[in-house]
């Protein structure tokens, strides 16, 4: 009697403990699985966001990680890192400029980075007006940042160079619309001043050149259509490879070190900087690093010359829109009249000598080496 009713109790449980282990098993294979596809798309490399059919243009798979500078496998002679975020407007009128790149022949590949807001949305007019767009000069990829990076990861993690020395590579935010000659511009200047060790790298800006210290505008001797300036220029950007690495490298020690502030004595930037930080909005001046470290390191920014060379205007290579976004509100400026549309083999004339300009706009003139 005893043995047998304890057998039916047990019974009775294992048949409840059965369903019980059921019902649970159910629900957290349900709960594996929304992890799993949670964990899948965290962990998905940027590619799986690349436009499906640019991917088949794709000869090489590129992982690219938040936080980590995004390395690209292929090899290409010019490369345009686009940065862009919530202006699809802005977005379209630099993109269209692209098509009309001299190239010369040479390869290209251009690389559109979207960032996330701080929600970590993307903002679907832009992520649809940078996968329309059709680009005639080479292979387009449109990557979707992870999860919100900011201004910084956007300029800083989107390119490691590689040591390729033959590869230009232009960072360029959405508000700039390039002259056709830019490419053949950076060219040349890069074969003029690759080898010189004080070069941080190339810049199209020729306008809103100001002095560091002091005031006025900055531009060389009109005999030269190349200057060297003490502070870079972000309106259409090209980093010197070995210059990019080793701030790359420096920026993400520097930055986990909370203390760490990157001011230049006396400098105009700093004073900027000072007020966003009271703000709370440093994040919007990544270039306050670049300088603090380019500084430190005695580097010069190769520009043109060539409103100053040529007493006009419209010789631009590009120009800021001003466009209403993270930097300015209102309207843009419809300045593409302003860009170089004809080629004159002065505008890359070879230097004898080359002016360096200080922060204060002190010009010293130097011998070019042969
Ligand atoms: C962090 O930065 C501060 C200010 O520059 C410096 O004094 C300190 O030594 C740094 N700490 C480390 C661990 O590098
Ligand atoms: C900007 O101005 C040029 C003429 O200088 C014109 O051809 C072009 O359509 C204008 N673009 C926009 C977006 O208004």
């Amino acid at each position: 009697m005893r043995l047998s009713k304890t057998v039916t109790i047990k019974l009775s449980t294992l048949l409840y403990a059965g369903i019980i282990i059921v019902i649970v098993a159910d629900v957290f294979i349900h709960l594996v699985d929304i992890t799993d596809t949670k964990k899948k798309t965290d962990k998905t490399p940027i590619m799986s966001t690349v436009h499906r059919r640019d991917r088949r243009h794709d000869k090489a798979t590129i992982v690219c990680i938040p936080g980590v500078p995004c390395e690209y496998t292929d090899s290409v002679d010019f490369r345009i890192v686009l940065m862009t975020f919530r202006r699809a407007t802005a977005l379209l009128k630099t993109l269209q400029a692209l098509n009309e790149l001299e190239m010369g022949g040479d390869t290209a590949a251009l690389e559109i980075w979207i960032d996330r807001d701080k929600n970590n949305h993307v903002d679907p007019a832009t992520l649809k007006a940078a996968k329309d767009f059709k680009w005639s000069l080479g292979h387009k990829r449109v990557h979707v940042q992870q999860r919100h990076v900011g201004i910084y990861g956007q300029w800083i993690d989107t390119w490691r160079p590689k040591g390729d020395p033959n590869e230009l590579v232009l960072l360029l935010e959405d508000d700039i619309t390039l002259s056709p000659y830019a490419y053949k511009w950076l060219k040349a200047a890069r074969n003029q001043f690759s080898s010189r060790k004080d070069i941080l790298g190339y810049t199209l800006q020729s306008q809103l050149i100001n002095r560091a210290i002091g005031k006025g505008p900055v531009f060389g001797p009109s005999t030269n259509p190349f200057f060297l300036y003490r502070l870079m220029g972000s309106h259409g950007f090209v980093p010197k490879p070995s210059v990019w690495r080793q701030f790359q490298d420096w920026f993400h020690e520097k930055r986990r070190n909370r203390s760490f502030k990157p001011y230049v004595p006396g400098i105009l930037m700093t004073k900027w900087y000072r007020k966003f930080e009271k703000k709370g909005t440093q994040d919007s001046m990544w270039t306050m690093w670049f300088i603090y470290f380019t500084n430190k390191a005695n580097l010069y920014c190769v520009y043109n010359n060539l409103p100053t060379q040529f007493h006009r205007d419209d010789v631009c290579l590009a120009v800021h829109r001003r466009e209403a976004g993270l930097h300015f509100q209102g309207q843009g400026l419809n300045n593409s009249h302003l860009l170089l549309r004809t080629w004159n083999k002065a505008h890359v004339a070879l230097a004898k000598n080359i002016a360096k300009i200080e922060f204060d706009g002190k010009i010293t003139i130097e011998d070019v080496k042969k």
